[in-house]
């Protein structure tokens, strides 16, 4: 029987998710495997209203040379009393049984309130900048920074709004000459899906060159294409809390502008880099749905496999590649998109350029500070996600989730206990 569509027959519509104290783990054994046993066993748990969110089975270990399995389900049960019923029922029809003690994972989110928590985490990172940063010694460029910084103080997902930034002739005039470099060198190597939504944006969200485009514009046009949406961050986040920002279908967005001086260059993630970067593609139904895949592939993992997805994230959504059937190479890395160098870089004869295999990708380190000398391709946004699909399908993890996009919460299926 195909444990997929068990469970589906056994679970519920809920508003909202599970609390995770409520989910248990169990093992039931089925030994003499013979038709309609399962069903016998399944129906215990309909009997007494107990909600199955998860199955697995494997053959079990050792039963007398006969043929046996044991199945592990994570069902939703409030009521001790309940759950002692089942075990009974389950006694009664000859099934051994056994109750599983909960995994321990690194805390995540699991719901737009928790990222806002996150955020008001981050908020002394925005105020500090490396002595080598551009506007280091700038008294103004910093206390502008603050400002805009404090604009996205206190915004929450649910508020109805983000709060605009009225920004400068100065910060403008930044933009502008940044735009102005990249646009034509969009036109001729950026991917197809690119350039569509970016004449959309332009349509739609006063995308322009004299103008830098609010988030809420932007979110006004991407939230209904595909549920993506930019949140305004006041500092940066830590990898963890990126990524997982993404399995909400949520990108932490800067809002802060680069140092006037140097208009094609910046250390960190800023306004340039976020919209004419990143923020296109999310328009893009195959790349949005690739990037959420990062995001859910990263909750309640060790900070081992953090690091391996944030790679994966690195040579993708920052700098990668689709390749044409003609060989021709088309960018659609963020990190590529806003920088002259590295577009010029990225579709010249001189680095090196893979096949985009996550699990292999994931061990192989990369620079930061300067031009990349590898890139990785694939033949489309599609085979991307599937390749991730694959990969964090493999990730070791102790918790299987999913996304409820109706009140964008991250449904628990399993017995799991978070450490912050
Ligand atoms: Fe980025």
């Amino acid at each position: 029987m195909n444990c997929l569509k068990l469970c589906r027959l056994f679970s519920k519509a809920h508003k909202l998710a599970e609390p995770i104290e409520n989910i248990k783990s169990m093992i039931f054994t089925i030994a003499n495997d013979r038709p309609g046993q399962l069903k016998d066993a399944l129906e215990a748990f309909a009997a007494y209203n107990v909600n199955i969110s998860h199955i697995a089975s494997k053959p079990a270990e050792i039963l007398d040379f006969r043929k046996g399995y044991d199945f592990k389900v994570d069902i939703e049960v409030s009521d001790e009393a309940k759950l002692k019923r089942v075990l009974k029922h389950l006694d009664k029809l000859g099934f051994k049984t056994t109750i599983l003690n909960s995994k321990q994972v690194p805390w995540f989110p699991r719901s737009f309130e928790d990222l806002d928590s996150l955020d008001q985490a981050c908020m002394a990172a925005g105020a500090e900048l490396e002595s080598t940063h551009p506007g280091f010694n700038d008294q103004t460029y910093r206390q502008r920074r603050a400002e805009i910084a404090k604009v996205a103080m206190g915004y929450k997902l649910s508020d109805p709004k983000v709060p605009i930034v009225h920004y400068t002739d100065q910060e403008i005039e930044t933009w502008q000459t940044a735009y102005r470099a990249l646009d034509p060198l969009h036109k001729a190597h950026a991917c197809d899906e690119y350039n569509t939504a970016v004449e959309e944006f332009r349509k739609h969200c006063n995308f322009r060159e004299d103008n830098i485009p609010q988030l809420q514009e932007i979110n006004e046009y991407l939230i209904p294409k595909t549920g993506f949406r930019l949140k305004p961050i006041t500092g940066l986040l830590t990898q963890r809390d990126f990524l997982n920002f993404l399995a909400f279908r949520v990108f932490a967005s800067t809002q802060y502008i680069r140092h006037h001086s140097v208009p094609f260059y910046t250390p960190e993630p800023d306004i340039i880099h976020e919209l004419i970067g990143h923020a296109p593609l999310f328009a893009d139904p195959d790349f949005a749905d690739f990037s959420q895949e990062i995001g859910l592939a990263s909750l309640g993992v060790s900070d081992e496999e953090i690091a391996k997805l944030g790679t994966c994230y690195w040579y993708s959504v920052e700098f990668g590649i689709i390749k044409k059937k003609n060989g021709e190479r088309k960018v659609y890395g963020a990190g590529i998109l806003s920088s002259v160098d590295e577009i010029k870089n990225a579709v010249s004869d001189k680095p090196e350029i893979r096949f985009f295999e996550p699990l292999k990708a994931a061990h192989v380190p990369f620079p930061i500070t300067s031009l990349q000398p590898l890139y990785y391709w694939s033949n489309s946004f599609e085979e991307a996600k599937m390749e991730m699909e694959d990969y964090a399908w493999k990730v070791p993890r102790d918790v299987s989730v999913s996304y409820d996009k109706f009140d964008h919460t991250i449904k628990v299926h399993q017995d799991i206990t978070m450490k912050k």
